[in-house]
């Protein structure tokens, strides 16, 4: 029987409400056969600081890099923040991103944005390409998933837009065999 894949969720809002973790959180009843989610919490992570780093890495973000070490793959929900990422994202983004063990490289990620405007997070999504890309981690480039209007698409803080369901579903069936792909490559 092939091995399941491991998925690491990574949600950018801390908001205990964050509507980004709610889609997150559906995205595991979602996931195609043969794939799993585990949602990790960058909430713990400190400011990143290379004096901080270089004397010895704090226990959570080890953790983070590990998790992301060990991922087959990393699923990303993010809302925008000022047309970009939040600071708590970026800021996981980047402590896994110091060598020894640059943990995106060659990472397959997948990502989706959930944002009160009409665009759904377009240029968050845009601008974590640019960052990942250039940390050698491979975007799934399609389907695109952009959760516009979103508070209207939850009810009790659970995911409750059926055309919302079917486009995680679909990205989650494109990841698997994208995860399949970047493994045949190295
Ligand atoms: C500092 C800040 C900046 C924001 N900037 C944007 C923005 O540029 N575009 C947008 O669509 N929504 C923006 N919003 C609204 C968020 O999309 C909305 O709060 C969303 O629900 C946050 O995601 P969450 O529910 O996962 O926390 C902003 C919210 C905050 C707090």
């Amino acid at each position: 029987m092939a091995e399941e894949l491991k998925v690491l969720g990574v949600c950018g809002s801390l908001r205990k409400g964050s509507l980004n973790m709610a889609a997150l959180r559906a995205c595991k009843d979602l996931m195609p056969a043969g794939m799993s989610l585990n949602i990790t919490h960058i909430d713990d992570l400190p400011m990143f600081n290379q004096d901080v780093f270089d004397a010895g890495i704090p226990e959570a973000p080890k953790r983070f890099r590990a998790e992301v070490l060990a991922a087959d793959g990393v699923l990303i929900a993010s809302p925008e923040y000022n047309f970009s990422l939040t600071a708590a994202l970026k800021n996981a983004i980047d402590w896994a991103s110091r060598p020894p063990n640059q943990s995106w490289q060659d990472k397959p990620v997948a990502i989706f944005s959930c944002s009160q405007g009409p665009l759904g997070g377009a240029r968050v999504q845009y601008d974590l390409r640019r960052i990942l890309g250039q940390l050698w981690a491979h975007v799934l480039p399609r389907p695109e998933v952009f959760i516009g209007a979103a508070p209207g698409k939850f009810a009790d803080g659970k995911l409750s837009d059926e055309a919302t369901r079917k486009f995680l579903t679909d990205l989650l069936a494109g990841f698997k065999p994208w995860i399949e792909r970047m493994r045949l490559k190295k």
